[in-house]
């Protein structure tokens, strides 16, 4: 197999849940955002917009919020993924979301090649996360959040998993 140090990131990526206390520089935060906004979107309009979350009340509330992200509130960091609706490409929610999400995947790929860890917390398309996200934020209506993300230097260790599945490929027809 040949040999590349970015399938290396892809392939040890995993959802880190447990956070050493140690701040995140701003400069990896950057960077982050950086390896973010080159995800592609749609027509090019890069709707994303990000919030960075580092006020401790904040990162209380926002943990309260989401069932599945209580350990947010340990995090160092967390980052609030939204899309504007008004920038989206047709104005179409469905591209939103898709570019966001490719924003995310690149965003979490960056965290772990900085020897960081990251965890994808649902928010879209659970309502009553979406209304709790735009409460605590204050966002405006074309704001529209997808997902929350804790950020921290990792204190447990993943392995890699292999989660490839040729019964999921399909060649040229589905049988
Ligand atoms: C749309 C989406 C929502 C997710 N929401 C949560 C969440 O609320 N809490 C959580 O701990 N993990 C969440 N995850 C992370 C998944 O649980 C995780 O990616 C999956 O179990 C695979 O494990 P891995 O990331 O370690 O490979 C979410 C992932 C995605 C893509």
């Amino acid at each position: 197999m040949k040999k590349s140090p970015a399938l290396d990131y892809i392939f040890s990526r995993r959802s880190i849940r447990k956070y050493k206390p140690d701040p995140v520089e701003d400069s990896s935060l950057e960077l982050i955002l950086k390896a973010a906004m080159s995800a592609p979107s749609a027509v090019a309009k890069d709707p994303w917009r990000f919030v960075i979350i580092d006020d401790f009340e904040l990162k209380k509330k926002t943990a309260d919020a989401l069932p599945h992200g209580k350990f947010l509130v340990d995090a160092p960091v967390g980052i609030l993924v939204c899309g504007d609706l008004s920038a989206a490409h047709g104005g179409l929610e469905g591209y939103l979301i898709q570019d966001c999400s490719a924003a995310i995947e690149n965003l979490l790929l960056a965290v772990n090649s900085l020897g960081l860890g990251a965890c994808w917390l649902g928010v879209y398309p659970r309502e009553e996360r979406i209304d709790a996200m735009r409460n605590i934020f204050e966002l405006p209506k074309n704001i529209l959040p997808v997902a929350c993300i804790s950020l921290g230097y990792p204190a447990e260790e993943k392995k890699s998993r292999d989660r490839y599945n040729p019964s999921y490929v399909h060649r040229n027809h589905w049988k």
